[in-house]
């Protein structure tokens, strides 16, 4: 039995992080930005009412891409200089970090599965400042796990971004008779309860291989692929999707291109589904609770 420390436990990844370590052995204690908020700056102090934690679990970030070009100090404090402190706070404690980061931190000038070997190079402040998070974790902790996650969906719905893309593309299949969806760029849509799994199978099996670890679905696809999938699988008419090229669509932020992640390092304690088998997961889920908050009605 571990003790863990879940930070944004309330988040997309958070939230199903506490869930599947409900049904574990392991001591689990989540923390809201009500516990503690990490754009203070007494961070650093509101982290010491929690000792004694084996593993640290950072989820804390601000997600939104374009938004962080709008507001970097915000994007700075959180995804990297909150991860200082709590760095060190870990080192100090001999906890073991978790530190969730992103495909972001390349640049996606490439046509094959990257490893973990790949030189960062981000292409936007949200990007750079989840780097930054990297470097931090690395220049001041010696136990900890970076897990490079990419595209995420997960029943919560990312709170910085308002939701996620699946059920952005289920409402506009219900609005629309067609709109547009990029087809040249590149990730690996990966489910949130997936991504707790392996976090929970590197805990139980007392995994000390530190290190970066791509933590994505096994396959990766464009987001038009992506949408005519979900289109697919929830009975709604795949062709009323059509190609855009990423060069005809408006960013704020500058997103790199392929990041479809290699996750073989991973594999070797813990084997992700493929993309189309974790979309089916969260839909059949998704389904179930709809019906269940209709029953309950
Ligand atoms: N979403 C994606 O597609 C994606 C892609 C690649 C990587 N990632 C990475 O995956 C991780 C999890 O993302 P997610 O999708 O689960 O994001 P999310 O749903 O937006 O969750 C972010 C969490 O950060 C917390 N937070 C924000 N400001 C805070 C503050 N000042 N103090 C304390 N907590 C604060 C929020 O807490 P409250 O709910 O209490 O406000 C929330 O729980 C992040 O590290 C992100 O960079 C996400």
């Amino acid at each position: 039995m571990a003790k863990i420390l879940v930070l944004g436990a309330n988040g997309q990844l958070g939230s199903d992080l506490m869930k599947i370590f409900v049904n574990t052995t392991h001591e689990v204690c989540g923390l809201t930005q009500m516990d503690l908020d990490a754009a203070s700056v007494d961070a650093a102090s509101q982290l010491a009412n929690y000792t004694g934690y084996d593993y640290v679990i950072n989820c804390i970030a601000t997600t939104n891409v374009d938004g962080c070009e709008d507001n970097p100090d915000l994007a700075f404090v959180l995804n990297s200089a909150f991860v200082v402190k709590l760095a060190k706070f870990c080192q100090e404690q001999q906890s073991i970090l978790i530190q969730i980061s992103t495909d972001y931190v390349l640049d996606g000038t490439t046509d094959k599965p990257i490893l973990e070997t790949a030189k960062p190079n981000p292409l936007n402040v949200y990007g750079l400042s989840k780097y930054a998070g990297e470097i931090a974790v690395n220049s001041n902790c010696n136990k900890y796990f970076i897990l490079r996650v990419a595209s995420l969906f997960g029943i919560a719905g990312a709170a910085g971004k308002g939701g996620n893309f699946i059920n952005t593309m289920l409402r506009l299949a219900n609005e629309k008779d067609s709109w547009q969806v990029i087809d040249d760029q590149f990730s690996s849509p990966t489910h949130t309860l997936d991504v707790a799994q392996a976090i929970c199978s590197l805990i139980d099996d007392k995994i000390t291989d530190f290190g970066i670890y791509n933590c994505v679905s096994s396959t990766g696809c464009s987001w038009y692929e992506f949408t005519r999938e979900i289109l697919s699988l929830s009975g709604l008419n795949p062709d009323k999707v059509k190609r855009v090229s990423y060069k005809d669509y408006q960013f704020k932020a500058k997103r790199p291109q392929y990041t479809i992640l290699d996750n073989s390092k991973l594999a070797k304690y813990h084997v992700m589904p493929d993309y189309k088998q974790a979309l089916e997961e969260y839909l059949k889920l998704k389904q179930m609770i709809n019906k269940n908050e209709r029953t309950n009605a």
